[in-house]
């Protein structure tokens, strides 16, 4: 085969690659290799391809043949850095970024990746003089200026961290005015700093720009700006997580203290004795499928529902569930009548204020006996309410909670105060919220 043709099927595939037809572009990585088996970027790229798809060491191991290959080429390093940051294994990471900027000192994509890393492991010094070390190398770089801002907002043990948070989030979106995530973190930060005349013209003038755009129309209610609606509608949603699902299972990384899905699993673990692989289990809200490792042991059957087809694509790959599908969570458990005997919901219902509904069909789509299982967001009053509160999630009272678990037919609540995450330095109080169905009920069979 010519050089010339391999090189123009590289180059259809790379094309392939680049706007995700994943399918296209692995068959004629394959092809290239099939003619010229050592043929560097086919053995990379395919590697970052296989992990894409949830193949993961498959990539790892075509990646480092392609640096047996080409040892001194820095992006390979890099992508191989980011299949094993991916995989939450941010040693073997770190060590990638550095070979990469061994050959490339000025690779601006490894050292923000190495800080990221090196935050994962609190090691906060070297993280913050990573940062640092990349602002200063690349000032224009909106990425850096974004993620140096989360690493102060994070970890900020002063006012004057969330204020050189709240700089760094508004260079970032005046370098690349696409960067709306930089805007939202923008706003969120001015609130905490009790700017908030100055969040709300944030969101205003981001409205003016945008007018459909769902998110600052969402934020500026958050931020009492104009009314809150009962939950955060389908479409704040699924461009909130959709933009969010390639960095969260990072950003989750990075706060050590998101423990939803583990608290979770152990509550669920505490009723529901041994897994025995017997029960049909539904996990609403699924996200990027931190929750299926967890529960999966106890599952028969495992289905995940999202709004977000962004986060959908991420749980496929995690693997784990048995179905997967991309629907509004209310809907989907209204369809689905005494199909589960246990949902689970870790992190999701903090974006509704009204719970009424969703528990309600919670309740009709759980068997007698069945559990339910969620957390919550705590609001420590006395009242029976909730609220929506500047981070653009709602928080509940015990007794709305208690009140509504009632209403939809729910015995046994167990609603136990916990930290669940942590938020510009602060533990942001949580409930976890365990109540089943009872196991007779007039008209229904056990
Ligand atoms: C913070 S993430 C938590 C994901 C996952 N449960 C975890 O703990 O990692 C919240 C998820 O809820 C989903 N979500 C929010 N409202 C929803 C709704 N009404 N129906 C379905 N999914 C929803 C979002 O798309 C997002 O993936």
């Amino acid at each position: 085969m010519a050089a010339r043709d391999h090189r123009a099927t590289l180059q259809r595939a790379l094309r392939a690659h680049q706007s995700d037809r994943l399918d296209v572009a692995e068959r004629l990585y394959r092809q290239v290799l099939q003619w010229h088996s050592a043929q560097p970027d086919a053995l990379h790229y395919l590697g970052v391809l296989c992990h894409q798809r949830g193949r993961s060491d498959e990539g790892v191991e075509l990646v480092r043949a392609a640096l047996e290959i080409t040892p001194r080429h820095p992006d390979a390093h890099n992508n191989l850095g980011n299949i094993h940051k991916e995989c939450g294994r941010p040693v073997e990471a770190e060590a990638c970024y550095r070979r990469a900027l061994e050959c490339s000192p000025g690779h601006h994509n490894a050292l923000g990746n190495l800080a990221v890393v090196l935050e994962v492991q609190e090691r906060l010094d070297e993280a913050f003089e990573a940062y640092g070390a990349l602002l200063q190398q690349a000032g224009d770089d909106a990425r850096g200026h974004y993620l140096m801002g989360l690493f102060l907002r994070n970890h900020a043990q002063h006012m004057e961290h969330l204020e050189q948070a709240a700089a760094c989030f508004r260079r970032s979106f005046e370098l690349d005015e696409r960067g709306l995530r930089a805007l939202e973190a923008l706003g969120v930060t001015l609130y905490a700093l009790q700017r908030r005349d100055e969040a709300r013209q944030v969101y205003r003038d981001w409205l003016a720009r945008e007018p459909d755009n769902p998110v600052p129309r969402h934020m500026l209610a958050a931020c009492g700006g104009a009314e809150a609606p009962p939950r955060a509608d389908d479409a704040y949603v699924r461009e909130l997580f959709d933009g969010f699902a390639d960095s969260f299972d990072e950003q989750l990384l990075k706060n050590l203290d998101y423990r939803a899905p583990q608290v979770l699993a152990d509550a669920l673990g505490a009723v529901l004795g041994a897994p025995a692989s017997a029960l049909d289990m539904l996990d609403a809200g699924c996200g990027t499928g931190l929750c299926a490792p967890l529960v999966r042991p106890y599952a028969r059957h495992l289905a995940g529902v999202d709004l977000s087809g962004g986060m959908v694509d991420k749980a496929r790959v995690r693997g784990g569930y048995d179905t997967l599908d991309v629907a509004e969570l209310t809907a989907y458990l209204q369809g689905h009548p005494a199909a589960w005997d246990v949902v689970l919901s870790a992190d999701t219902l903090v974006y509704f204020g009204d719970l009424q509904e969703a528990l309600a069909a919670a309740r009709a789509a759980l068997r007698p006996g069945g559990w339910i299982a969620f957390t919550l967001e705590a609001m420590d009053e006395d009242a029976d309410r909730a609220e929506l509160t500047p981070s653009g999630r709602y928080r509940h009272t015990r007794r709305y909670v208690e009140r509504v678990l009632a209403a939809a037919g729910f015995e046994l609540p167990r609603i136990t105060p916990d930290a669940l995450r942590r938020e510009a330095g602060q533990p942001v109080p949580g409930w976890v919220v365990l109540a089943r169905v009872p196991s007779s009920v007039a008209g229904e069979t056990a």
